[in-house]
């Protein structure tokens, strides 16, 4: 057989699906196969386009297109599943050539977020992430960097204590003195890194110390003061949103000096 087309969603294509395109063109002699992405997906079709010729690019014989050959056949659907997966936070799953794409461009950041967040964690991250874009803005950082930072920040909040402990028996060990409550903002950059490949030290530095507040950039300050006044909280926080968007240090000041306010009025009451 010269050529065969093989289709999929590839939403986005999974390391396994290309072994398995790779397998299938040598078992049945092809010279070569083109890659063909269905129509509908979360990701536009342009995106996962660009992704599949990616994955495709060190291959000679794979190429991409968005018409299927007249022998055309679809990835089995068992396979399709793991495009799921890597959705939903697997993005060590995906194919090898797309992950620093992924993780960079934050594709499937917000399904990653629905499925590791229960719904008003999720709610809650959408809107950390909105303050700090725009916050981000007025003082001239990156909003894209900011937006990632707020949206990410949570992502292993919904895990047990014991998953927690888990990891940071291997990677972090000395932080399994500190309260459980903060330990996802350790666990956190560690599966982004491990898991999802993000490699932005910034946004890592960001997540590690939204809890203690014990950051020193700007997005740190940023991202600490983000997550105590979104609205979702239901707090009058208009002052310090006004502050925060004027000079950030002294609103991560007051923010700061509130929380621990309230932890005392709270251990004490
Ligand atoms: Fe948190
Ligand atoms: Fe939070």
């Amino acid at each position: 057989m010269k050529r065969c087309s093989i289709s999929a969603p590839f939403d986005p294509i999974t390391q396994e699906e290309l072994a398995w395109i790779l397998d299938y063109r040598n078992a049945n002699g092809i010279r070569e196969v083109v890659l063909v992405p269905l129509e509908t997906g979360t990701a536009s079709l342009a995106d996962r386009r660009k992704m599949l010729k990616m994955a495709a690019a060190p291959y000679r014989h794979l190429s991409v297109s968005d018409r299927p050959l007249e022998n055309g056949i679809t990835v089995p659907e068992e396979l399709q599943e793991g495009e799921r997966i890597v959705r939903e936070g697997r993005y060590d799953k995906s194919a090898r050539g797309i992950r620093k794409e992924l993780a960079e461009r934050g594709t499937y950041f917000e399904t990653s977020l629905d499925a590791l967040c229960k719904p008003r964690r999720a709610a809650h991250s959408r809107s950390v992430a909105g303050v700090c874009r725009e916050i981000a803005q007025v003082h001239g950082m990156d909003p894209e960097q900011a937006w990632k930072a707020g949206i990410l920040h949570d992502i292993t909040k919904a895990w047990s204590d014991e998953t927690g402990k888990r990891m940071l028996e291997v990677y972090d060990p000395s932080r399994l003195e500190l309260d459980e409550k903060t330990w996802h903002s350790f666990t956190a950059p560690i599966f982004l890194k491990t898991v999802m490949g993000i490699q932005d030290r910034k946004i890592l530095q960001a997540i590690r110390t939204h809890t203690l507040g014990d950051g020193c950039t700007d997005l740190d300050y940023l991202l600490y003061i983000a997550d105590k006044i979104e609205p979702t909280r239901g707090y009058d926080a208009a002052y310090e949103t006004q502050l925060a968007k004027e000079d950030l240090k002294a609103a991560f000041d007051l923010v700061f000096k509130e929380a621990e306010e309230y932890r005392e009025r709270r251990n004490n009451g």
